[in-house]
């Protein structure tokens, strides 16, 4: 018997990297999952994939209408909604001086918009049923900040704090909201671009593994699985008294530097 027997989840940014490996792993506890992202062949694929568990439903998160359809096929398909999963955001590396103000918002319109109105949207489904479990995927940027990330670490750390008044207001029809904070750069994470922008789309590789370099001393770099199976902990029945809180993934990246020369180094 999977952990997530029994459950229906909503997964968004599932067509790849995080989102993907969330939905499958659900799918092998027992979940019946639905998909949703913009990339809608990729995300059709990893539902076939998966197999009869799985629905892939077109869906921007930016768009109140494309949640209530979500909703409304995730019901029609499997009986309704006790798990979402706010996965899906976009990056833009770029000094803070030129981050124009339409890529800006369009940022927090994705990231923290997403799933406020993905929380909207499932409310009276997993009211109806008796409560339920929403994940927002944030990142260690929504813990500290970093140079090159202005617009990407506002939105994070504005998915935590609406992951704590969710968790507040919500709370007593017994819908528990967390925050999972991974590591910004998993070398197994894809990276996330901002879609459709040929400049931000240019930004190389090696760039994005030389910033993210694990420091000198420091554990291993965390791994999306580790990801995944955090947000399965959360999803599930076994987490029932976690809401509210935030769940670093970053295999120590947050807790300090390691100081060569000081005594335990
Ligand atoms: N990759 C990292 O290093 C890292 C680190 C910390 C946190 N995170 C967070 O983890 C989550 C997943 O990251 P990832 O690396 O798997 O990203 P990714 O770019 O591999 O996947 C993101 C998915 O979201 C989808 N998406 C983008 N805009 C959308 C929209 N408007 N509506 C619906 N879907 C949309 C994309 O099509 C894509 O499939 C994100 O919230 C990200 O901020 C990632």
């Amino acid at each position: 018997m999977g952990r997530l027997a029994g459950k229906v989840a909503i997964v968004t940014g599932a067509a790849q990297g995080t989102g993907e490996v969330v939905a499958r792993l659900f799918a092998e506890e027992g979940a019946r999952v639905v998909l949703g992202d913009v990339k809608q062949d990729a995300g059709r694929r990893v539902a076939e994939e998966i197999g009869e568990a799985a629905r892939f439903v077109p869906l921007d998160v930016t768009r109140p209408e494309d949640w209530a359809r979500c909703v409304e096929e995730t019901t029609q398909a499997f009986g309704g909604v006790d798990v979402l999963v706010n996965n899906a955001a976009i990056l833009l590396l770029a000094p803070l001086t030129q981050v124009s103000r339409e890529d800006f918002l369009r940022i927090v319109e994705v990231n923290q918009l997403g799933p406020f109105l993905g929380i909207q949207a499932v409310f009276e489904s997993m009211k109806a049923r008796g409560g339920g479990s929403i994940v927002n995927i944030s990142s260690t940027d929504g813990i500290k900040g970093m140079n090159g990330v202005a617009a990407y670490a506002s939105s994070k750390w504005g998915v935590r704090g609406l992951t704590k008044s969710a968790a507040i207001e919500l709370g007593r029809h017994r819908i528990r909201v967390n925050a999972v904070c991974p590591e910004a750069g998993n070398p197994n994470m894809s990276s996330p671009f901002m879609p459709g922008n040929p400049d931000l789309s240019a930004v190389p590789h090696q760039m994005m593994q030389a910033i993210l370099k694990a420091p000198e001393g420091r554990a291993p770099t965390s791994r999306i699985r580790d990801v995944a199976n955090m947000v399965l902990f959360l999803a599930s029945d076994e987490s029932l008294s976690c809401t509210a809180g935030d769940f670093v993934v970053d295999a120590g990246l947050t807790a300090g530097a390691w100081q060569k020369g000081a005594p335990g180094a």
